[in-house]
Protein backbone atom coordinates (compact mmCIF):
# COMPACT_ATOMS: atom_id res chain seq x y z
CA UNK A 1 0.00 0.00 0.00
CA UNK A 2 1.23 3.77 -0.79
CA UNK A 3 2.27 5.47 2.44
CA UNK A 4 -0.18 8.24 3.27
CA UNK A 5 1.15 12.03 1.87
CA UNK A 6 2.45 13.63 4.91
CA UNK A 7 1.20 17.84 5.05
CA UNK A 8 3.99 20.20 4.54
CA UNK A 9 5.69 21.54 7.30
CA UNK A 10 5.59 25.01 7.64
CA UNK A 11 8.72 26.83 7.59
CA UNK A 12 9.49 28.34 11.57
CA UNK A 13 8.35 31.95 11.39
CA UNK A 14 11.98 32.71 11.73
CA UNK A 15 13.24 30.97 8.40
CA UNK A 16 10.62 32.32 6.37
CA UNK A 17 11.56 35.01 3.83
CA UNK A 18 10.48 38.45 5.07
CA UNK A 19 7.87 39.64 2.95
CA UNK A 20 8.65 42.12 0.19
CA UNK A 21 7.48 45.65 0.34
CA UNK A 22 4.28 46.47 -1.46
CA UNK A 23 5.57 47.91 -4.55
CA UNK A 24 3.89 50.78 -7.18
CA UNK A 25 5.56 49.01 -10.49
CA UNK A 26 4.01 45.43 -10.22
CA UNK A 27 0.84 43.98 -9.21
CA UNK A 28 1.97 40.05 -9.51
CA UNK A 29 5.37 38.65 -9.12
CA UNK A 30 7.87 37.33 -11.86
CA UNK A 31 11.46 37.92 -12.95
CA UNK A 32 11.04 40.38 -15.93
CA UNK A 33 8.72 42.43 -13.36
CA UNK A 34 11.74 42.10 -10.97
CA UNK A 35 14.25 43.17 -13.78
CA UNK A 36 12.23 46.29 -14.75
CA UNK A 37 11.58 48.16 -11.64
CA UNK A 38 11.71 51.21 -11.28
CA UNK A 39 11.26 51.77 -14.90
CA UNK A 40 9.86 55.20 -16.70
CA UNK A 41 6.05 55.28 -16.92
CA UNK A 42 3.55 57.96 -18.59
CA UNK A 43 2.94 58.84 -15.04
CA UNK A 44 6.78 59.50 -14.40
CA UNK A 45 6.13 61.75 -17.37
CA UNK A 46 3.37 63.90 -16.54
CA UNK A 47 5.12 64.46 -13.08
CA UNK A 48 8.38 65.91 -14.63
CA UNK A 49 6.04 68.26 -16.42
CA UNK A 50 4.65 69.48 -13.07
CA UNK A 51 8.15 69.98 -11.58
CA UNK A 52 9.46 71.56 -14.54
CA UNK A 53 11.85 69.15 -14.70
CA UNK A 54 13.00 68.39 -18.68
CA UNK A 55 13.48 64.52 -20.11
CA UNK A 56 15.34 63.11 -22.31
CA UNK A 57 14.61 60.89 -25.66
CA UNK A 58 16.32 58.96 -28.40
CA UNK A 59 15.47 56.53 -30.90
CA UNK A 60 16.61 53.12 -31.03
CA UNK A 61 16.49 50.40 -33.41
CA UNK A 62 18.35 47.78 -31.47
CA UNK A 63 19.12 45.67 -28.06
CA UNK A 64 22.83 46.88 -27.98
CA UNK A 65 22.14 50.70 -28.79
CA UNK A 66 18.94 50.67 -26.41
CA UNK A 67 21.26 48.86 -23.52
CA UNK A 68 23.98 52.07 -23.96
CA UNK A 69 21.36 54.71 -23.74
CA UNK A 70 19.35 52.78 -20.94
CA UNK A 71 22.77 52.51 -18.99
CA UNK A 72 23.05 56.37 -20.08
CA UNK A 73 20.12 57.00 -18.05
CA UNK A 74 17.61 58.23 -21.39
CA UNK A 75 14.28 58.16 -19.86
CA UNK A 76 12.52 57.07 -23.12
CA UNK A 77 13.48 54.96 -26.29
CA UNK A 78 11.33 55.49 -29.52
CA UNK A 79 11.64 52.94 -31.90
CA UNK A 80 10.97 55.03 -34.37
CA UNK A 81 9.59 54.36 -37.93
CA UNK A 82 13.22 56.55 -39.00
CA UNK A 83 13.96 53.11 -38.72
CA UNK A 84 13.40 52.91 -42.45
CA UNK A 85 15.76 55.74 -43.26
CA UNK A 86 18.59 54.79 -40.73
CA UNK A 87 18.90 50.58 -40.73
CA UNK A 88 16.72 50.24 -43.92
CA UNK A 89 18.14 52.83 -46.32
CA UNK A 90 15.16 53.71 -47.21
CA UNK A 91 14.18 57.68 -48.70
CA UNK A 92 11.61 58.18 -47.00
CA UNK A 93 9.51 56.28 -43.80
CA UNK A 94 6.60 55.36 -45.60
CA UNK A 95 7.85 51.89 -46.65
CA UNK A 96 8.30 50.65 -43.13
CA UNK A 97 6.04 47.69 -41.63
CA UNK A 98 4.05 47.15 -38.84
CA UNK A 99 6.16 43.54 -38.57
CA UNK A 100 9.42 45.35 -39.54
CA UNK A 101 8.71 48.22 -35.88
CA UNK A 102 7.54 44.70 -33.88
CA UNK A 103 10.95 43.22 -34.77
CA UNK A 104 12.89 45.70 -33.51
CA UNK A 105 10.43 46.91 -30.84
CA UNK A 106 11.26 43.42 -29.18
CA UNK A 107 15.11 43.71 -29.64
CA UNK A 108 15.43 47.14 -27.89
CA UNK A 109 13.14 45.86 -24.93
CA UNK A 110 15.63 42.95 -24.34
CA UNK A 111 18.53 45.71 -23.91
CA UNK A 112 16.43 47.78 -21.70
CA UNK A 113 15.99 47.77 -17.86
CA UNK A 114 14.52 51.75 -16.99
CA UNK A 115 13.93 53.37 -20.03
CA UNK A 116 10.10 53.77 -21.50
CA UNK A 117 10.10 52.43 -24.42
CA UNK A 118 7.25 53.63 -27.15
CA UNK A 119 6.46 51.94 -30.45
CA UNK A 120 5.82 54.05 -33.74
CA UNK A 121 2.82 53.18 -35.58
CA UNK A 122 3.56 52.91 -39.26
CA UNK A 123 1.96 53.95 -42.10
CA UNK A 124 -0.79 52.25 -43.55
CA UNK A 125 -1.04 50.62 -39.92
CA UNK A 126 -3.55 53.11 -38.25
CA UNK A 127 -5.58 55.34 -40.66
CA UNK A 128 -8.12 53.05 -42.21
CA UNK A 129 -10.27 52.56 -39.07
CA UNK A 130 -10.15 52.80 -35.50
CA UNK A 131 -10.89 48.75 -35.23
CA UNK A 132 -7.61 48.40 -37.50
CA UNK A 133 -5.38 50.89 -35.02
CA UNK A 134 -6.83 49.35 -31.70
CA UNK A 135 -5.78 45.67 -33.34
CA UNK A 136 -2.11 46.66 -34.66
CA UNK A 137 -1.26 49.11 -31.68
CA UNK A 138 -1.98 45.73 -29.68
CA UNK A 139 0.25 43.85 -31.44
CA UNK A 140 3.09 46.52 -30.27
CA UNK A 141 2.10 46.00 -26.73
CA UNK A 142 1.28 42.39 -26.39
CA UNK A 143 4.00 41.25 -28.96
CA UNK A 144 6.72 43.76 -28.43
CA UNK A 145 6.66 44.71 -25.38
CA UNK A 146 5.86 48.11 -26.10
CA UNK A 147 4.83 50.77 -22.74
CA UNK A 148 2.88 52.86 -25.57
CA UNK A 149 2.42 53.84 -29.58
CA UNK A 150 3.29 56.94 -31.42
CA UNK A 151 1.27 57.98 -34.12
CA UNK A 152 1.68 61.25 -36.48
CA UNK A 153 -1.71 63.54 -37.22
CA UNK A 154 -4.46 65.79 -35.32
CA UNK A 155 -7.78 66.28 -36.31
CA UNK A 156 -7.83 63.28 -38.90
CA UNK A 157 -6.44 60.69 -36.26
CA UNK A 158 -8.75 62.10 -33.33
CA UNK A 159 -10.99 59.50 -33.44
CA UNK A 160 -8.59 56.57 -33.53
CA UNK A 161 -6.71 58.24 -30.78
CA UNK A 162 -9.64 58.00 -28.53
CA UNK A 163 -10.44 54.38 -29.11
CA UNK A 164 -6.75 53.06 -28.71
CA UNK A 165 -6.36 55.45 -25.57
CA UNK A 166 -10.04 54.22 -23.89
CA UNK A 167 -8.73 50.37 -25.02
CA UNK A 168 -5.86 50.94 -22.64
CA UNK A 169 -2.66 51.87 -24.74
CA UNK A 170 -0.89 54.75 -24.16
CA UNK A 171 -0.90 57.21 -27.05
CA UNK A 172 1.68 59.78 -27.99
CA UNK A 173 0.68 62.11 -30.62
CA UNK A 174 3.23 63.90 -33.27
CA UNK A 175 2.23 66.92 -34.92
CA UNK A 176 4.27 69.72 -37.20
CA UNK A 177 6.43 67.89 -39.53
CA UNK A 178 4.80 64.20 -39.43
CA UNK A 179 7.60 62.54 -42.24
CA UNK A 180 5.01 59.61 -43.41
CA UNK A 181 2.63 62.98 -44.98
CA UNK A 182 5.76 64.01 -46.70
CA UNK A 183 3.97 63.58 -50.13
CA UNK A 184 1.46 65.57 -49.25
CA UNK A 185 3.32 68.59 -47.68
CA UNK A 186 5.94 68.25 -51.09
CA UNK A 187 9.03 69.07 -48.79
CA UNK A 188 10.74 68.64 -45.65
CA UNK A 189 10.25 72.57 -44.84
CA UNK A 190 9.62 74.32 -40.96
CA UNK A 191 5.69 73.89 -40.54
CA UNK A 192 3.64 76.34 -38.33
CA UNK A 193 5.64 79.49 -39.94
CA UNK A 194 2.29 81.31 -41.04
CA UNK A 195 -0.51 81.84 -38.52
CA UNK A 196 -3.21 79.77 -40.12
CA UNK A 197 -1.12 76.85 -39.94
CA UNK A 198 0.10 77.62 -36.36
CA UNK A 199 -3.09 78.47 -34.91
CA UNK A 200 -4.18 74.81 -36.68
CA UNK A 201 -0.99 73.13 -34.97
CA UNK A 202 -1.82 74.45 -31.77
CA UNK A 203 -5.87 73.70 -31.71
CA UNK A 204 -4.66 69.88 -32.68
CA UNK A 205 -2.10 69.74 -29.95
CA UNK A 206 -5.09 70.17 -27.35
CA UNK A 207 -7.55 68.18 -29.33
CA UNK A 208 -5.00 64.95 -29.10
CA UNK A 209 -4.46 65.78 -25.54
CA UNK A 210 -8.46 66.23 -24.95
CA UNK A 211 -8.48 62.72 -26.72
CA UNK A 212 -6.34 60.57 -24.95
CA UNK A 213 -2.90 61.27 -25.58
CA UNK A 214 -0.01 61.38 -22.92
CA UNK A 215 2.53 63.34 -24.51
CA UNK A 216 2.66 65.03 -28.12
CA UNK A 217 6.18 64.93 -30.30
CA UNK A 218 6.29 68.52 -32.03
CA UNK A 219 8.63 68.22 -34.72
CA UNK A 220 10.47 70.92 -36.69
CA UNK A 221 7.92 74.31 -35.89
CA UNK A 222 9.18 77.45 -34.85
CA UNK A 223 10.17 77.82 -30.70
CA UNK A 224 7.51 80.09 -30.16
CA UNK A 225 4.87 78.15 -31.16
CA UNK A 226 6.31 74.74 -29.51
CA UNK A 227 6.54 77.16 -25.88
CA UNK A 228 2.48 78.43 -26.41
CA UNK A 229 1.37 74.78 -27.05
CA UNK A 230 3.86 73.44 -24.36
CA UNK A 231 2.03 75.90 -22.37
CA UNK A 232 -1.74 75.35 -23.27
CA UNK A 233 -1.17 71.28 -22.43
CA UNK A 234 -0.83 69.85 -19.23
CA UNK A 235 0.79 66.80 -20.86
CA UNK A 236 4.08 66.55 -21.92
CA UNK A 237 5.66 67.63 -25.24
CA UNK A 238 8.49 66.41 -26.88
CA UNK A 239 10.40 68.57 -29.26
CA UNK A 240 12.43 67.50 -32.58
CA UNK A 241 13.85 70.77 -34.19
CA UNK A 242 10.96 72.71 -31.98
CA UNK A 243 13.40 74.58 -29.13
CA UNK A 244 13.86 74.69 -25.56
CA UNK A 245 10.44 75.07 -24.15
CA UNK A 246 9.57 71.83 -24.53
CA UNK A 247 9.25 69.51 -21.56
CA UNK A 248 11.45 66.67 -23.43
CA UNK A 249 13.97 66.17 -26.65
CA UNK A 250 14.49 64.05 -29.15
CA UNK A 251 16.97 62.61 -31.50
CA UNK A 252 17.35 60.13 -33.62
CA UNK A 253 20.48 58.80 -32.10
CA UNK A 254 22.97 58.17 -35.51
CA UNK A 255 22.35 61.56 -36.23
CA UNK A 256 22.99 62.57 -32.62
CA UNK A 257 26.45 60.82 -32.13
CA UNK A 258 27.61 61.62 -35.84
CA UNK A 259 27.17 58.19 -37.50
CA UNK A 260 25.47 60.02 -40.47
CA UNK A 261 27.48 61.78 -42.50
CA UNK A 262 24.47 63.37 -44.98
CA UNK A 263 22.15 65.07 -43.03
CA UNK A 264 23.12 68.07 -40.43
CA UNK A 265 20.24 70.37 -40.33
CA UNK A 266 20.59 73.11 -37.76
CA UNK A 267 17.83 71.36 -34.73
CA UNK A 268 21.23 67.86 -34.69
CA UNK A 269 23.30 68.83 -32.22
CA UNK A 270 26.25 66.12 -33.05
CA UNK A 271 27.23 65.18 -29.65
CA UNK A 272 30.21 63.07 -31.66
CA UNK A 273 31.60 62.25 -34.99
CA UNK A 274 31.63 58.68 -34.71
CA UNK A 275 31.51 58.06 -38.15
CA UNK A 276 35.00 59.21 -38.58
CA UNK A 277 36.10 57.00 -35.18
CA UNK A 278 34.13 53.93 -36.28
CA UNK A 279 36.17 54.64 -39.94
CA UNK A 280 39.22 54.62 -38.22
CA UNK A 281 38.80 51.93 -36.32
CA UNK A 282 37.39 49.66 -39.31
CA UNK A 283 40.73 50.86 -41.11
CA UNK A 284 42.90 50.04 -38.96
CA UNK A 285 41.46 46.71 -38.31
CA UNK A 286 41.91 46.58 -42.17
CA UNK A 287 45.53 47.14 -42.13
CA UNK A 288 46.21 44.58 -39.33
CA UNK A 289 44.38 42.12 -41.41
CA UNK A 290 46.54 42.29 -44.63
CA UNK A 291 49.54 42.82 -42.61
CA UNK A 292 48.74 39.75 -40.38
CA UNK A 293 49.74 41.50 -37.28
CA UNK A 294 45.86 40.37 -36.54
CA UNK A 295 45.60 38.31 -34.27
CA UNK A 296 48.71 38.03 -32.43
CA UNK A 297 49.62 34.98 -30.47
CA UNK A 298 48.09 36.41 -27.19
CA UNK A 299 44.68 36.64 -28.98
CA UNK A 300 44.61 33.25 -30.84
CA UNK A 301 44.18 29.72 -28.68
O1 LIG B 1 10.49 58.01 -36.44
C1 LIG B 1 11.09 58.74 -35.63
O2 LIG B 1 12.26 58.50 -35.28
C2 LIG B 1 10.37 59.89 -35.09
C3 LIG B 1 11.14 60.85 -34.24
C4 LIG B 1 12.12 61.60 -35.03
C5 LIG B 1 10.27 61.73 -33.45
O3 LIG B 1 9.22 60.03 -35.32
Amino acid sequence: MNEPIKPVTPLPSAMAPPPKAESDTTLYGGAPALRRTKHVTRQTLLERKKRGERFSCLTAYDATMAQIFDEAGIDLLLVGDSVGNVVQGHETTIPVTLDEIIYHTKAVMRGVSRAMVVADMPFMSYQISPEEAFRNAGRLMKEAGASAVKLEGGRRVLEIVAHISDSGIPVMGHLGLTPQSIHQFGSYRTRGTDKKEAEQILRDARDLERAGCFAIVLEKIPAELARQITAALTIPTIGIGAGVHCDGQILVYTDMLGITNDFQPRFVRRYDVMRERMLEAVGQYINDVRGATFPSEEESY
